[in-house]
C-alpha cells in the first residue's frame, strides 16, 4: 500500500482551485493538473508499506492527531518547485496556523520513526500541488501566472482532521482512497 497523510481542503475551495487552473489555459497535455477532489496537503508520505503495518500506523496517526487542535488555514498564492528556472510542480500556499500544522507534520514523522518508519528528510514545506509539468514548451506560461496569482486568496477554512490515505497510481491518474479519518481534537 502506498500510504499518506494528509489534510483535505473544502469543496469550496477545491471548485476555486478548478476554476483558477481552468483560467490559466494550459493543457493537460503539458501540465497534469490534479483533479479537484484529490486536492490535499501532505503531511507524512509513508510511501509502501506492507498492509500488516497499517494499525501501527493508524495508532501513530491517532495518538499524534489528538494532541493538536484544529489548525485556521488559508489557501494562498500559488507557486512551483524546485525553482523558476525548471519548474516540475506547480502549487498552491498556504497561510494561517502553519507552525501547528510544521509541528504536527513533525510529530507524525517522530512517531512514525518510532514504529520503523523513515524519518522525512526535506523540510516540510506545506503547499497544494495543482499541477505536475509535463512539458518545458509551457514554462513561460506558467511562471506569468504564478507571478500573477503570488497573493491570490482561495479562502479560509479550518482543518479539524487528519486523513489516512492509499494512492493507486493508474495512468489515468493516481486515485487516493481515505483509510481512516482523525480528529485533530486538542481543545486548549
Ligand atoms: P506532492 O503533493 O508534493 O506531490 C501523494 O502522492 C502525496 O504524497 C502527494 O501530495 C505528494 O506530494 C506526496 N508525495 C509523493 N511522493 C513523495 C515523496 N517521495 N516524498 C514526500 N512526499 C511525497
Amino acid at each position: 500500500m502506498r500510504l499518506f497523510l494528509a489534510v483535505d481542503i473544502p469543496e469550496d475551495i477545491r471548485s476555486s482551485a478548478e476554476r483558477l487552473i481552468a483560467r490559466l489555459e494550459i493543457p493537460s497535455t503539458k501540465v497534469r493538473w490534479v483533479k479537484p477532489a484529490n486536492l490535499h496537503v501532505t503531511l507524512k508520505f509513508l510511501g509502501e508499506t506492507s498492509s500488516d503495518r497499517l494499525a501501527a500506523v493508524i495508532d501513530a496517526a491517532r495518538r499524534t492527531a489528538a494532541a493538536f487542535g484544529p489548525m485556521n488555514l488559508s489557501v494562498d498564492g500559488m507557486g512551483v518547485f524546485p525553482n523558476k528556472i525548471k519548474p516540475r510542480v506547480v502549487w498552491l500556499g498556504l497561510k494561517g496556523d502553519l507552525d501547528k500544522m510544521a509541528g504536527l507534520a513533525e510529530a507524525l514523522d517522530l512517531a512514525l520513526a518510532r514504529k520503523g518508519f523513515d524519518r522525512e528528510e526535506r523540510a516540510f514545506s506545506p503547499h497544494l500541488t495543482i499541477g505536475r509539468v509535463i512539458s518545458d514548451s509551457v514554462k513561460g506560461q506558467i511562471i506569468r501566472a504564478t507571478t500573477a496569482h503570488r497573493e491570490m486568496d482561495l479562502g479560509s477554512f479550518t482543518a479539524s482532521s487528519l486523513v489516512l490515505y492509499e494512492s493507486q497510481l493508474r495512468p489515468g491518474g493516481s486515485i487516493y482512497n481515505a483509510i481512516e479519518s482523525f480528529d485533530l481534537k486538542k481543545t486548549v
